[in-house]
């Protein structure tokens, strides 16, 4: 069973969504990291952003793939790499492109595949796009503000101000969600659950009851 996990940045998707893999003993895959690879691959090719044909290209023979230390590019461990601020800058760019999602999304499905079809998956469409008929969907929301202290407090972010971390968050939900081709949106049939109130416990516990129902 798959148990999509989606929501904006700085909302304790990944955190979350490790710890529910961890008590299922399920595999966990972070949809953002194979975004996020694709977009290290576009940069160090010196590839443009906007140009999809090109992007295709690349992916056409660039591997991504994981192992037990998260994302590999073409065979390297890019783990810390696809963290960067200039990864983050440009990857909704890149993963707006429709035809690179589609790309992108087989590989996530190969991957699930790989695990018996048993994980959680975490990302922005994974129960609206990638995996539309799993029983469990989760959307994970909180305010901007919240985030934005949240993710202050992340080590990728350590000396920035809040303000400036939530101008870059809000920019990029706005990007997320205003694109054409999968946009960031709860599922129909999704589980919303608003974190700012909550512990991070809470809100697993939560999940881990609802799969348990749901599922
Ligand atoms: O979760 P993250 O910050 O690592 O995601 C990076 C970007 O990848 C995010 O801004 C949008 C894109 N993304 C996506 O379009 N669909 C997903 N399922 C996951 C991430």
């Amino acid at each position: 069973m798959v148990i999509a996990i989606d929501g904006p940045s700085g909302v304790g998707k990944s955190t979350v969504s490790r710890l529910v893999a961890e008590r299922m003993s399920l595999a966990y895959l972070d949809t953002g990291s194979t975004y996020r690879a694709a977009t290290l691959a576009v940069l160090r090719r010196g590839v443009a952003t906007t140009d999809e044909e090109a992007i295709l290209d690349l992916l056409a023979d660039t591997s991504i793939d994981y192992d037990e230390r998260g994302v590999l590019l073409g065979g390297e461990s890019v783990a810390f790499d696809v963290r960067s601020d200039a990864v983050t800058r440009a990857v909704s760019t890149v993963s707006a492109h429709p035809r690179v999602r589609a790309e992108i999304v087989e590989i996530q499905r190969r991957w699930v595949a790989a695990h018996d079809g048993d994980a959680v998956v975490e990302g922005r469409d994974i129960g609206t796009v990638v995996f539309p008929h799993t029983p469990v969907k989760i959307y994970l929301t909180a305010s901007p503000m919240v985030r934005a202290l949240r993710r202050a407090g992340d080590s990728e972010a350590q000396g920035e101000d809040v303000e400036s971390v939530a101008r870059k968050l809000e920019a990029r939900d706005h990007a997320d969600s205003t694109r054409t081709a999968s946009p960031l949106r709860p599922a129909s049939d999704a589980k919303i659950i608003d974190t700012g109130d909550l512990t991070i416990d809470e809100v697993v516990e939560m999940i881990v009851s609802y799969a348990a129902t749901t599922g």
